[in-house]
């Protein structure tokens, strides 16, 4: 484990506390698609502090008012389009008005150290001289490091017991294990471990967060949780969407850094984990890190990439990923990755967990799919009944949120013929939906101070850890083409068949 290990946790409060919220990259795009709806989000359901200041810092030209306009017409733009995040019927124009009183901007450039100058006079302006400040780094990975080294000389990040500062990381977070580690210890050396977020917005969806309580508050499954009962696992992130405007960003990543150590790993670690002693973020964040650090690092044999080439996709012709914007005509970049992966603990010895995340797919799929090993005793040898099919418990992340159990009933009638069922519980139908982009949740954390849906150091250095020797490996040879609207490339359905085992279907998202 990274010698880095926290010795504190954030000091919790029970509610939001007055905060300034700095925003690095205040015109861009994360800030505007999901930090700024977000912020509006809690603000009307009333769970900002009282007081709350927003101060945007970029290299823009402008100031507070055209800061302010600029989200506003940003927010507006989303209402009634399905597509986007944020979806909500109509801008509540109070809570606007409200949010944008307390909005100031500070034009320049983050690797200035001037810049830190003007930061720390909006703080004092805004009267947060001395009191709680999140520093949200909605800006490109290069500049994470700078800006945290900055805001350390500026003296930006001291904190004491009479208030906080914490800063906010977003992904990527390092782009293999060497650049993970030093960008921890980066920020290590302007912070302390108990004042970085480092942020995966998988954690921020409402099933994912439903995983643990399922998990620990009903003994129902607990029991059978473990190889003796588990046959293997399977966790999908299908996405119909292709690179989009990303070319350039996606050239340098691929599938595998993009969503596997971070997202899918995520997923992982909250069906894998041991339960922990107590429901606070060093319980859980010890639990899940030991996850990380029982996967033996993966073996290029038990990897599969492919790359989309032209297609149809939900009935829309798509052009191949080589032909995408700012992306190299003969590109060996992977758009899909399948992955065969282990947990060498007591629990899970020999149970395989699979792995798949891929773009321009058959349909929009993310889900955690646990396959129970089959009953015991070949009981209805001698009647109809040739194959008995298998127990699944589907959790489905998204686009529906629920669970669901399939199992076997006997059909009706004097025959013994069995028939596959399944019991579905969705979220929609027992409680009512509140507008969220997915980054409310964590937003409200990071105000209370709760670290728990936040990655530690020593998780993000084990999970680069684990995918390292297929960094290495891919740096040759070249990924399956498979053509946009399929459900992946062969060589995926390869990994599972050589075990006998299958793919769940991608239409089966109900
Ligand atoms: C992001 C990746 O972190 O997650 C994107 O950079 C991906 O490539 C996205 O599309 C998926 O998130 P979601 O919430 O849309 O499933």
């Amino acid at each position: 484990m990274a010698d880095s290990m926290p010795t504190t946790e954030p000091k919790k409060a029970d509610h939001p506390e007055a905060c300034a919220i700095v925003i690095f990259g205040a015109f861009g795009d994360l800030t505007k698609r999901l930090v700024m709806p977000a912020i509006y989000n809690l603000a009307t359901k009333k769970q900002l502090p009282e007081k709350v200041a927003l101060i945007g810092v970029d290299l823009a030209d402008g100031d507070a008012a055209a800061w302010a306009k600029h989200l506003h017409d940003m927010l507006e733009s989303f209402v009634g389009n399905a597509s986007s995040e944020f979806d909500v019927d109509k801008i509540d124009e109070d809570t606007w008005k409200n949010l944008a009183a307390t909005m100031s901007y500070v034009k320049g450039d983050m690797t200035k150290p001037d810049l830190y100058n003007d930061v720390g006079a909006a703080i004092d302006k805004a009267g947060f001289k001395g009191g709680n400040v999140i520093f949200y780094m909605a800006i490109a990975d290069r500049f994470f490091g700078t800006v945290a080294t900055e805001l350390g000389k500026a003296g930006l990040t001291k904190q004491d017991d009479s208030h906080w500062r914490r800063v906010v990381v977003e992904k990527p977070f390092g782009h293999d294990v060497e650049s993970a580690v030093q960008l921890n210890k980066t920020l290590l050396d302007s912070l302390e471990e108990n004042q970085i977020f480092r942020i995966d917005h998988f954690l921020g969806k409402e099933t994912v967060q439903a995983i643990a309580a399922f998990r620990f508050a009903n003994g129902m499954f607990e029991p059978l949780w473990n190889r003796d009962r588990i046959d293997h696992v399977q966790i999908s992130a299908a996405e119909v969407v292709g690179v989009e405007a990303r070319g350039k960003f996606y050239e340098a990543t691929g599938a595998l850094r993009d969503m596997v150590p971070n997202h899918l790993f995520t997923l992982l670690a909250m069906v894998a984990m041991e339960p922990p002693v107590s429901f606070d973020a060093t319980g859980v964040r010890n639990r899940k890190a030991e996850i990380f650090t029982s996967m033996p690092p993966l073996k290029p044999e038990d990897a599969v990439r492919g790359q989309y080439g032209a297609g149809t996709v939900q009935g829309k012709e798509k052009a191949a990923y080589r032909q995408e914007p700012n992306v190299s005509p003969d590109s060996n970049v992977e758009t899909y990755v399948a992955l065969k992966v282990g947990i060498d603990s007591w629990r899970w010895a020999g149970v395989p967990f699979y792995l798949r995340t891929g773009k321009h797919l058959k349909n929009r799929v993310t889900e955690i799919a646990v396959r129970f090993k089959p009953a015991p005793l070949q009981t209805f040898a001698g009647t109809n009944v040739s194959q008995l099919s298998a127990n699944w418990l589907v959790i489905h992340i998204q686009p529906e949120e629920g669970f669901s159990l399939h199992f076997e009933v006997k059909k009706p009638g004097p025959e013994v013929v069995l028939a596959p069922v399944r019991m579905d519980f969705a979220y929609k139908d027992f409680f009512k939906q509140e507008p969220s982009v997915g980054y409310e949740t964590l937003l409200y954390d990071v105000m209370i101070g709760d670290a728990t849906l936040f990655n530690r150091a020593d998780m993000v250095e084990d999970a680069w850890r684990v995918v390292q020797p297929i960094l290495d490996a891919w740096k040759e040879g070249t990924p399956e083409i498979y053509p946009s609207g399929a459900t992946g490339p062969k060589g995926a359905e390869d990994l599972l068949a050589e075990s006998g085992r299958k793919w769940r279907s991608l239409d089966d998202t109900a």
